[in-house]
């Protein structure tokens, strides 16, 4: 690690790796992190304001685990209201107890502390997470997720140098209450007030824009050397222009599957989407050189301000950055740029990645589509006085428990299984409608973006591909335009306004799965709904029973028994017991090859 993302990780992460006599036969090793959820004050922006911590630290530590690690996170509530860690793109397999939405979880009250477990079966990869209720992402709390392949499966690059984590996003200085509080009278947001990178403000790249005394982050590298970074965007819902003046950016992996490598000088990264890219430092040094993160789409005087900078410090630079930032791109004679370059992402087929057998032998081009949707986003409406997002005319309105934990429950009503496959033309309004997917179907998703802005849509505990898309309406012959060889396969893509995007999804995780858009703005308002997939042969016998320590809330609240800490929290101490990693290391080795 390159960044001071490391010595958060050092320092914070509490990871002890050792057996469970009673989950061992498993034979998957463990990984522990104590997670304490709290207000600090930080000045990101030269303003003082409150900020959601995890341990003390903003942005939060990152996870560090590795492919089928079993992965256990206690979670404790400082806040002064509910909270609940998502993982987006952590397919947790028969496990949709653990995903940490409203739909999945009941909410974890203040000064209550609750642990997560699952296993990361079979992924690779950089992730994020982020704390899923009440707009609160917009103050803080997420942190990187990083998952390492095993060793004995290559990757396909040389091994970097280093690793750069760099948590970009669009930001306000006002709160996630306050910013709720503008959503819930009817009013937009409006511009935010910068982007951040790894929680810091820009460097003075401009004394007319950027005022004086604001903490920015330094990069150190060494020239010669090739570092992966690893950029997610973890804002509320500005699509960001990522680029690093006078360095060339090689697209290696996004959201957990490698990519056919390809350079780029600058790169679109939208909300909640993670990439990989390999930067050599081949460059004299003359100079450092900017990082830069800008809001895309806009119109560039107004909101100039909304421009991450960060600094790549090179360890002989001979001096400070200096100059204008690396050009933005320029759409005007070619409005078709930012889709090209996301069409332009494909997967690597021959790659190994998190099993040895290579990404491409799922041959989904030859898989017989058994069902199609359709998800229309559309500008906001008013629905019984209030402002609401919709995906085929339906607001979303969470259940006030679980949707499989009201199922096993028998409790009726707490749901409706009749979210529809088409928008149709119906009049807009507010429901907890949830989608009746088939387990083992093969699903053709298509979002149709007829929105202001670019939308961002993720699926919780799948990955999907990315088959194609375009503009204007889709029609069923768009279908001859399909990627049927070598499609992206990822769990979050974008949508452009007017535009539409199409995916593959085949059904074999059985649970309750968030269908949303990651725009915050949007997410909280109401679009997205569930899948619910069960296993109709085996009464639902594959998914996992609930957690021992399930949560209850609404109607079941009765059964709910006291969890509340007093205090002190968690213990600041850990072991590592390397004998153990590398005991596991060799059982999970040799249990591979009978698998
Ligand atoms: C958020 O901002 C509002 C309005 O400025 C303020 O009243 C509230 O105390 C803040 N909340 C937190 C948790 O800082
Ligand atoms: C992450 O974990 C792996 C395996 O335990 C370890 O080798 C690696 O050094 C860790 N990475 C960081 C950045 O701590
Ligand atoms: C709360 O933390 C304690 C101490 O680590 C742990 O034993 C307990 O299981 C946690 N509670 C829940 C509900 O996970
Ligand atoms: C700083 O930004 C302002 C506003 O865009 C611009 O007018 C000015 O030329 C910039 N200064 C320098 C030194 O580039
Ligand atoms: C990417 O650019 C580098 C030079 O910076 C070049 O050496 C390399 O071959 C290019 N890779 C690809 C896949 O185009
Ligand atoms: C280093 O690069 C800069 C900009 O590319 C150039 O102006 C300068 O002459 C170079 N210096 C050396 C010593 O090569
Ligand atoms: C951008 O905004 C400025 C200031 O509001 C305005 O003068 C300009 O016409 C706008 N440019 C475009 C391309 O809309
Ligand atoms: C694809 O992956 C293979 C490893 O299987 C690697 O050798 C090759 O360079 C990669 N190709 C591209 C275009 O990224
Ligand atoms: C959901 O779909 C299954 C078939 O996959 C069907 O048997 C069931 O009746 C459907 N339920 C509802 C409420 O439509």
């Amino acid at each position: 690690m390159a960044s001071s993302m490391s010595l958060t990780a050092s320092l914070f992460c509490l990871i002890s790796v050792a057996i469970f006599p009673s989950f061992s036969f498993a034979g998957d090793p463990y990984v522990f992190y104590d997670f304490r959820i709290s207000y600090i004050t930080a000045s990101p922006l030269g303003v003082p304001q409150r900020v959601i911590a995890v341990n003390g630290k903003f942005p939060g530590p990152f996870i560090n685990a590795t492919t089928n690690n079993n992965v256990v996170v206690n979670v404790w509530n400082d806040l002064d209201e509910d909270l609940l860690l998502t993982w987006p793109g952590i397919q947790m397999r028969r496990n949709s107890w653990q995903d940490g939405l409203l739909g999945t979880n009941c909410p974890i009250p203040p000064r209550w502390n609750w642990t997560y477990q699952f296993q990361v079966k079979d992924q690779i990869g950089s992730f994020f997470y982020f704390p899923s209720l009440n707009f609160q992402r917009a103050s803080g709390g997420f942190g990187p997720f990083i998952l390492n392949n095993r060793e004995i499966i290559p990757i396909p690059f040389a091994q970097p140098d280093g690793d750069i984590i760099l948590l970009i996003g669009d930001w306000y200085t006002q709160n996630h209450t306050a910013l709720k509080a503008t959503l819930d009278a009817g009013k937009d947001l409006g511009i935010p007030d910068g982007v951040l990178i790894n929680g810091k403000g820009p460097y003075q790249y401009n004394s007319t824009l950027v005022p004086a005394g604001i903490e920015y982050e330094s990069v150190p590298v060494h020239p010669g050397k090739t570092y992966r970074l690893r950029v997610h965007h973890v804002g509320i819902s500005t699509s960001l222009n990522f680029r690093i003046q006078n360095h060339n950016m090689l697209l290696v992996e996004t959201d957990g599957h490698y990519t056919v490598q390809q350079n780029f000088t600058d790169f679109d990264i939208h909300v909640g989407q993670s990439y990989s890219f390999l930067v050599t430092m081949d460059q004299n040094a003359s100079t450092d050189y900017y990082i830069v993160a800008s809001a895309r789409f806009v119109n560039g005087s107004t909101w100039e301000r909304v421009t991450g900078v960060a600094i790549l410090h090179y360890s002989n630079s001979k001096g400070p950055a200096t100059g204008p930032l690396p050009d933005p791109p320029n759409d005007i004679y070619d409005k078709e740029r930012s889709m090209n370059q996301a069409r332009s992402v494909r997967q690597n087929v021959t790659a190994s990645g998190a099993r040895p057998n290579p990404q491409g032998s799922f041959h989904y081009g030859q898989i017989s589509v058994t069902k199609t949707f359709v998800l229309k986003s559309a500008p906001l409406v008013t629905i019984s006085g209030s402002p609401r997002a919709t995906l085929n005319g339906i607001s979303f309105v969470n259940p006030d428990m679980p949707i499989r934990l009201a199922d096993q429950n028998s409790v009726k009503g707490a749901y409706k299984l009749d979210f529809p496959d088409r928008p149709f033309n119906r009049t807009p309004h507010a429901d907890r409608s949830v989608l009746n997917a088939t387990y083992k179907g093969f699903i053709e998703v298509i979002f149709q973006n007829n929105d202001i802005t670019v939308q961002s849509f993720h699926v919780n505990g799948y990955s999907f591909f990315v088959t194609g898309m375009g503009y204007g309406d889709w029609s069923e012959d768009k279908r001859g335009s399909y990627n049927k060889w070598d499609a992206i396969s990822r769990c979050t893509i974008q949508v452009y306004p007017g535009a539409w995007t199409a995916i593959l999804v085949s059904l074999d995780n059985v649970g309750t799965w968030n269908i949303r858009t990651e725009n915050l703005d949007r997410w909280y308002l109401g679009q997205e709904t569930y899948m619910k997939i069960i296993n109709p042969e085996e009464n639902g016998e594959t998914e996992m029973p609930p957690p021992p320590n399930v949560l209850y809330c609404g109607a079941l609240q009765s059964l709910q028994t006291q969890h509340r800490y007093s205090s002190g929290g968690p213990t600041l101490s850990g072991t590592l017991k390397f004998g153990n990693v590398c005991l596991m290391a060799l059982l999970g080795f040799i249990l591979y090859f009978n698998y």
